[in-house]
């Protein structure tokens, strides 16, 4: 049970988000809460709600001095990301019909930046905090969670973007394990599948077939992998997929609807 330790949980006002914030807070961490959209949300007891674009990294670097004037910043578990495209953007890059290059690149860019920059961004930070912690057990700092994504392996026509973005998250696990093992800092990501939050509300209807169990996955179901990622020290420079096993093609299983 850790005493006086601050775990921060970025994208705290989504779905994957705001339930690892309720799981940390159960297992008695104090939590930081950092969302872009932090005012319908309320910070009460162990739980403090900030508003910040992990894109900014001013922004980020004044977050993370005021959290370790109060707390001792043990890990990261970065949610915070975009899917930016849906039916009237699906994302491609010419046009199905005409062949004419789309004109879309500011959605492109958007989504590097979000989710592939501020992966950076919000880890040099973290590690920075987390790399200046004293008291630590058997030189053990703590830990950092980042989000990719099944599409990272297996992404649809009209993903590339968000692809691309997410399997940059996944090709910075080991690097950067490697870079912080001298700070005692683990580095694990975690590639969901198909979990029922609204980021959902903005992609196309995909075809979901999940070998087992046929259902999506429950964003507590991601919440209690991160938990076991900070409990368990020697889970390191991993990308753990989450997904009932659903993978690109998968054809033989009943369909579903959200
Ligand atoms: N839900 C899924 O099926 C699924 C599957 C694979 C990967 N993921 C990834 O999991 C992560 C969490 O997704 P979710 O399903 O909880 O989505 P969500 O839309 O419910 O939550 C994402 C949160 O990130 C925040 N956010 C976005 N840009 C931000 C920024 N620049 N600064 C600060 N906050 C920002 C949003 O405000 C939102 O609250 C994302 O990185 C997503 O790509 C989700």
């Amino acid at each position: 049970m850790p005493s006086n330790e601050a775990v921060v949980v970025t994208g705290s006002a989504g779905g994957l988000g705001a339930a690892t914030v309720a799981r940390f807070v159960a297992a008695g961490y104090t939590v930081y809460g950092l969302d872009r959209s932090t005012a319908a949300l309320e910070s009460q007891g162990n739980v403090h709600q900030i508003d910040v674009d992990v894109c900014s990294d001013t922004a980020v670097g004044e977050v993370f001095a005021e959290i370790a004037a109060h707390a001792s910043v043990a890990g990261l578990v970065h949610c915070a990301g975009i899917a930016d495209f849906g039916p009237s953007n699906p994302g491609h890059l010419i046009s199905p019909e005409t062949g004419e290059p789309l004109d879309n690149l500011e959605t492109i860019e958007r989504t590097l930046r979000i989710n592939l920059l501020g992966s950076f961004i919000m880890v040099r930070h973290a590690a920075g905090a987390i790399a200046r912690r004293t008291q630590v057990e058997d030189g053990s700092r703590g830990f950092i969670v980042l989000t990719s994504s099944g599409a990272a392996f297996d992404g649809k026509a009209g993903q590339s973007a968000y692809s691309a973005s997410k399997s940059g998250v996944a090709g910075m696990t080991l690097p950067l394990a490697r870079e912080l093992s001298r700070f005692g800092i683990r580095v694990v990501t975690i590639a969901p599948g198909l979990f029922d939050t609204p980021i959902l509300d903005k992609t196309p209807p995909l075809p979901r077939h999940v070998p087992f169990p046929p259902r999506m996955g429950d964003p507590g179901e991601f919440a209690a992998l991160a938990h076991h990622v900070a409990e368990n020290s020697y889970l390191n420079a991993e990308v753990i997929r989450i997904d009932g096993g659903i993978r690109g093609g998968f054809e033989s299983t009943t369909p579903f609807v959200r």
